[in-house]
């Protein structure tokens, strides 16, 4: 049985220690736990602002993932010293995010239509796939932009769900986004592009997309660090490991 990948964001983790400027929760502890209790890959965005994540977090991250012999995702926006931060990593897979310094969190995939956008992204990729790292761009499901994407050779696109989980948490017809959502992965099959999603996704928004089998890679973050609060974040972890397990994408 192959289940879909589940990778855990850890910002939060950070986002807490931060907003006090104590050593504490590990970082470290956190990607133990999540790899303890099932979850496929750690992922992490190292933003130009550091407003969560440190750049001295990134290598403590990395060992915990070789550590358990698992993927480091490392998000970016296209910052020349955060690339070299990532190409001296090595994590497996960079996704490139669009990044505004006044944004509380990403609010869209990367605009590969305008040339200048897609001259800065496809420089970005180039090195990066250079030092032998795949490289995953954050993008809407929207056919013209998913061109572009395969245009630079790109080994997985992350499909942008904000505003699908958005809708879904205010109970809006969801139909017109999973529309979109099956042209994307047609057409990145077509291609054999790896089709994730991420962004904003809860348990119940996610087990909706697994049903459809729609991604075979999920990145989430925060709505896991909020549940943890109640939970913990052994058991949150667990338990959507268990929802994964419930909708292969394979046999
Ligand atoms: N994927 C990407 C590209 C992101 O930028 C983020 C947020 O950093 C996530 C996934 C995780 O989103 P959330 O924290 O809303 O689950």
């Amino acid at each position: 049985m192959t289940t879909a990948r589940l990778g855990i964001n850890i910002d939060h983790v950070a986002t807490l220690r931060q907003q006090r400027g104590e050593e504490y929760p590990s970082m470290a502890l956190a990607a133990k736990t999540v790899f303890e209790n099932g979850a496929d890959q750690i992922t992490i965005h190292l933003r130009e602002d550091r407003r969560h994540i440190q750049d001295a977090d990134v290598p403590v991250v990395k060992k915990v993932c070789d550590e358990y012999s698992q993927p480091l995702n490392f998000e970016m926006g296209c910052h020349p010293e955060i690339i070299d931060l990532a190409i001296k990593t090595g994590p497996a897979w960079v996704c490139l995010v669009p990044e505004k310094r006044e944004e509380r969190t990403t609010e869209g995939g990367l605009d590969l239509i305008d040339p200048e956008n897609f001259k800065r992204v496809s420089e970005a990729t180039k090195k990066i796939r250079d030092h032998g790292i795949m490289v995953s761009l954050f993008v809407e499901a929207n056919l013209p932009t998913l061109e572009k994407a395969n245009e630079l050779g790109v080994e997985a696109v992350e499909i942008h769900t904000g505003d699908y989980a958005r809708d879904f948490q205010d109970g809006m017809d969801l139909t017109p986004h999973l529309e979109k959502f099956y042209e994307a992965k047609n057409f990145l099959d077509k291609y054999e592009i790896g089709c994730h999603a991420g962004h904003g996704l809860t348990d119940l928004s996610t087990e909706k997309l697994l049903k459809n089998k729609l991604f075979v890679e999920y990145n989430i973050g925060h709505w896991i660090i909020c549940q943890s609060v109640f939970e913990g974040l052994g058991k949150t972890t667990e338990k959507l490991v268990d929802l994964f397990k419930k909708y292969p994408v394979e046999d």
